[in-house]
């Protein structure tokens, strides 16, 4: 969903060329929110303008650009203070094209340029506004009249500092954002602010920081000329700030971030930086705290394997492990979860649970909806959250809210958020991002600790979030004598669940034979039920996206009702039929498919002779609890897609017209 990167060295000399490679290095890691187009912005060899250079397509495309573009002794010598702004493009005004790609840029040849994630969606009024006043746009973007409008400001109020400019033309926009500007006017200075789009501050010191906090400062502070004391020394002399979508960005230059909240506005001067905000509530704090990332490099390189996606597949026996780490003890069959605990007994009166999210993390609420109705005996509610904003769902105070999503910044899924936030209900968040906004706008929640995950396909996020909500239901029945035995059995189901992963991992080379004869076929049905409902319309997600086959999740149920006139004898079907309480049922839609002389690919049980006896093809997997198998259905289903793309030459972890982090609506 567009990622934006920004870098500014502040007596640390830096050639451009260095600093055209940390911006392309940056975008790199930002490629799986958008690549439909790419671009940056350094200043001139003389210093007087900036030079832009985009391409459409992938970072890779401009890196190439960028070589031709920027050679010569100019472009190696050091400079000590520079300002880079770049940002990858997922096009949501206007097609993907040179024209339309990031920076947008002022009329008076780069004044500003400015990077953009979010949608303007006042931009037509801005734009009618700025007509009038002579301005002429070159593009299709909402983000050009941000550029335009910062100009306007500065003829208009020439002393303005870049960060009140900034400020003002902020007031003016409607929508989400988040920004970095540029100025050829305001040389060795970078003025970047956010709204219901992500965007932190990496600081980069020699010596570690003497300070925790970055105070704020409210209010309208003093023109230009008078306003030094805005900006807090860092006690640093030398110093590098980066300007980021997200923590892979920059965590392999620092670990020390400022995660930016909505409406601030951080501006860096004379190597200091500030954080303002126009007004100020009473529980407004003081300063924004400076956190250190955990996450390691090596956590967002692809290692030995050819594609995120699938070195993310193949994390899964850990991922998993650091999910339940520190939580679950299974000597004590005990289970603690930290960031909800003091809310458990406000949980457990609550009127009903309301599992909110979108795609892969709507399908984790779906997989584990029944168990949480079994252990909590309360309702429990799945909604998509854009549907679930649509209608205008009823709550109540007494509701509980949780909003699943890996990246913490989904646009529908944080709006819902704030409308149950808003009607006093209690917010639960589980997310896999720190410092995120869903994170930071919950009451309590569950962090899945499911490692940064790069591939725009969700899959190990999938996992955690499953674990993280059997988690909770385990929490929630631990005063329930007659649940014991059951929560017996789900404690040691988890405890061998990485093992079993282990061997479903096992499958990959049957799956990938699979795959072959799959990939030609224009559609595949994937049917199941029960607690393997969820693996359907997952399996079938994955299929959609990452091989742009279609492909259909079908309630097994629901087969006699209109799915079955589909089958044939050359419809690709895949079934889930594991040996448990659905069994009977699963084995009638199957002897249904067979009747219409379907010859479906069966994932069953280890050992499962007579069921395996009904399928042209098929994989075992590990006996487990009830409630766990869509954890082992779902891996076989996330390697299938990823064979299957791959034989059709797609690119796994850039599906066409996708991005991760949805942070528009
Ligand atoms: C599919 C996929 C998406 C996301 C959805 C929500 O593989 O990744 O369907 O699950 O966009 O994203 P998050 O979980 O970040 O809210």
């Amino acid at each position: 969903m567009c990622g934006i990167f920004a870098y500014l060295n502040y007596l640390t000399p830096k050639s451009r060329q260095e600093v055209l490679d940390l911006l392309v290095t940056g975008l790199k890691r930002l490629e799986y929110r958008g690549y439909d187009s790419t671009g940056v912005a350094i200043d001139s060899p003389d210093n007087k303008n900036i030079v832009m250079v985009k391409r459409t397509g992938k970072v890779k495309v401009l890196e190439e650009a960028i070589q031709e573009h920027f050679s010569g002794r100019e472009y190696s010598e050091p400079v000590l203070t520079h300002v880079g702004i770049a940002h990858t493009r997922w096009a949501t005004h206007g097609v993907p094209c040179e024209k339309n790609s990031h920076p947008h840029r002022s009329d008076d040849e780069n004044g500003f340029v400015v990077v953009h994630n979010g949608i303007i969606t006042n931009y037509n009024d801005v734009k009618t506004f700025l007509s009038k006043r002579g301005y002429e746009f070159e593009s299709d973007t909402d983000t050009e009249v941000f550029a335009k409008l910062v100009h306007h400001l500065w003829k208009t109020h020439p002393t303005y500092s870049f960060r009140e400019l900034v400020e003002q033309a902020i007031l003016q926009v409607e929508g989400a954002f988040a920004i970095a500007v540029k100025s050829k006017y305001f040389p060795g200075e970078c003025v970047a602010s956010r709204r219901s789009s992500p965007l932190l501050v990496g600081i980069k010191t020699k010596t570690r920081l003497a300070t925790d906090h970055i105070p704020i400062l409210y209010g309208k502070v003093l023109p230009r000329s008078e306003s030094t004391s805005e900006f807090m020394p860092l006690e640093e002399k030398e110093v590098e700030y980066f300007f980021a979508s997200d923590a892979s960005a920059v965590i392999e230059h620092t670990n020390r971030v400022i995660y930016l909240e909505d409406d601030d506005v951080a501006a860096v001067r004379d190597g200091t930086l500030s954080i303002h905000r126009l007004k100020k509530s009473l529980d407004d704090p003081h300063a924004r705290e400076i956190t250190t990332l955990k996450m390691e490099i090596q956590q967002i390189m692809k290692g030995n394997y050819d594609y995120f996606m699938q070195k993310e597949i193949f994390e899964q026996p850990d991922s998993v492990v650091n999910t339940m780490r520190g939580r679950v003890r299974f000597d004590g069959n005990a289970i603690v979860l930290g960031g909800i605990k003091d809310y458990i007994p406000e949980i457990k009166r609550c009127r009903r649970l309301m599992l909110i999210g979108c795609g892969t993390s709507y399908h984790s609420a779906v997989a584990t909806r029944q168990l949480l109705e079994e252990l909590t005996e309360l309702p429990v509610m799945v909604e998509l959250a854009s549907d679930f904003l649509d209608r205008n769902t009823p709550i109540f105070r007494d509701d509980v809210c949780f909003f699943i999503s890996q990246s913490g910044e989904t646009a529908d899924t944080l709006m819902a958020l704030r409308y149950c936030k808003q009607r006093g209900a209690l917010i639960v968040g589980i997310t896999n991002t720190v410092g995120s906004s869903i994170c930071r706008e919950s009451h309590c929640g569950v962090h899945i600790n499911a490692g940064p995950e790069i591939g725009v396909a969700s899959t190990k996020a999938y996992t955690s979030q499953f674990i993280s909500l059997v988690m909770f239901a385990l929490v929630m029945s631990e005063d329930r004598l007659s649940l014991q035995q059951r929560r017996l059995e789900i404690l040691q189901a988890l405890s061998k669940l990485a093992d079993q992963i282990r061997d479903v991992l096992q499958l990959d080379s049957k799956v990938k034979e699979l795959a072959k004869d799959l990939y030609q076929h224009k559609s595949l049905l994937i049917m199941g039920r029960g607690y393997n409902f969820a693996t359907c319309l997952e399996g079938a997600l994955k299929v959609k996206e990452l091989t742009y086959m279609h492909s259909e999740g079908i309630m097994a149920g629901e087969l006699k009702h209109g799915p079955l006139a589909l089958v044939d004898d050359s419809m690709p079907v895949l079934m889930i039929v594991l040996r448990d309480p659905v069994y009977v049922k699963c084995m009638n839609a199957l002897q249904q498919v067979t009747s219409r002389k379907g010859c479906p690919i069966i994932i069953c049980e280890e050992g499962d002779e007579e069921t395996k006896a009904f399928s042209s093809r098929h994989l075992e997997i590990p006996r487990t609890v009830d409630c766990l198998q869509g954890i082992l259905t779902v891996i076989p289903m996330q390697l299938l897609s990823y064979h299957i793309a791959v034989l059709r030459g797609c690119d796994v972890d850039c599906p066409r017209n996708l991005a991760k982090s949805v942070t528009v609506e």
